[in-house]
């Protein structure tokens, strides 16, 4: 396993999915590809965030389906676990550890000021501790790891430049144990639309479940939110939802085409999201089908989970000893 981050290519690269619901073209895109992708330049940290999944998903069987479901989808879209490691929060205990220790330099001003707690105290009676400590918690992910880069879609990016504000109060606190991460933001692909037209989300039931049945993707698909333009009518390519997700599927000359005829007219919308769900079944077909495998094989999930953890907490546990050793504990 790659140590400190003292040349290029030993560079630590971590990033999490929340275990909270099913991956949908958002996660995937704005988050897993391009880690993905990096996993041959980077020593690579993937996991599953089931303490944060706790925040939303407070029934024990939800929260197994959905951590299991999440392994399953890094696997399935191309996790080399011979190289990369990848766990599942809850199996290194020590995250909780540095976020207690990291509470304690945080105001809870700089926490108050997340968008996260302020999209909860807008939807929320009652905001849970959890909530508050959600930016900490995801802080101590990628402190613990000394990671260099994060690949997160846009919504993450508040959280990293908390996670740096964290990681410069402890150095100047105790002197430098941390590396300053930097968020790793595709432009094209920073906020991918849901189908009603916002942020796609696992919380606002809006979007495009990769591993989905053919039958609920047609769903999704087909409930597209568009105007009311008729068939005939010209359209506006780039405000349309439908374009905007198959542009970022579909090769240049295809999206051309679909622009093209939309703004023709002669075109529906419901041509367009047909087009839309051939693309994703062709494009996803493989990875799948590679995901039904891993979720009915259990056993070998968990297996390379295990083994991931073993490998994570090796370098957590090295990192909590120092950070045990600088505060005095
Ligand atoms: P969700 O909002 O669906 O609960 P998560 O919070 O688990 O998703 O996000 C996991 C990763 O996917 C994060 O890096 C996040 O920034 C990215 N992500 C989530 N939704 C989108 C989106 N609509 N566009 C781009 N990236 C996204
Ligand atoms: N907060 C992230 C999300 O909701 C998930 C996450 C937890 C994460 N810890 C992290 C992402 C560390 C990157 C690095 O999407």
């Amino acid at each position: 396993m790659a140590a400190d981050s003292s040349s290029q290519n030993s560079k630590i690269l971590l990033t999490g999915i929340r275990a909270s619901g099913d991956i949908h073209l958002g996660n995937y895109l704005g988050a897993m590809r391009q880690a993905l992708q990096l996993q041959t330049k980077y020593q690579s940290y993937l996991f599953i965030a089931n303490f944060h999944g706790l925040t939303t998903t407070p029934k024990a069987e939800e929260l197994r389906k959905h951590t299991r479901s999440i392994a399953a989808a890094w696997l399935a879209a191309g996790v080399d676990t011979k190289k990369t490691v990848l766990w599942k929060q809850s199996d290194v205990p020590e995250v909780l550890e540095l976020a207690q220790v990291l509470t304690c330099l945080t105001s809870v001003g700089l926490l108050e000021r997340a968008h996260s707690y302020k999209d909860a105290l807008a939807k929320e009676k009652i905001i849970k501790a959890g909530i508050l400590f959600y930016p900490v918690l995801m802080a101590a992910d990628i402190l613990l790891y000394n990671s260099d880069f994060v690949p997160v879609g846009k919504d993450q990016a508040q959280h990293l430049e908390m996670t740096r504000d964290m990681a410069t109060y402890f150095n100047e606190t105790y002197g430098t144990t941390f590396t300053l991460p930097e968020a790793l933001i595709l432009e094209d692909v920073a906020t991918i639309p849901g189908t009603d037209g916002r942020k796609m989300s696992k919380s606002y039931n809006n979007g495009i479940d990769l591993f989905a049945s053919e039958a609920e993707l047609k769903k999704q698909i087909m409930g597209i939110k568009t105007d009311s333009k008729g068939l005939d009518d010209p359209k506006v390519a780039e405000e349309c939802v439908v374009y905007q997700i198959f542009k970022l599927i579909a090769g240049k000359s295809e999206s051309d085409e679909m622009k093209r005829k939309l703004e023709a007219g002669g075109y529906g919308y419901g041509d367009a999201k047909k087009a839309l769900l051939a693309k994703f079944l062709e494009d996803f077909g493989a990875m799948r089908k590679e995901y039904d495998r891993w979720m009915k094989d259990t056993a070998a999930l968990d297996q390379e989970l295990a083994r991931g953890a073993v490998q994570a907490r090796e370098k957590a546990t090295k990192m909590i000893k120092r950070v045990r050793e600088v505060v005095g504990l």
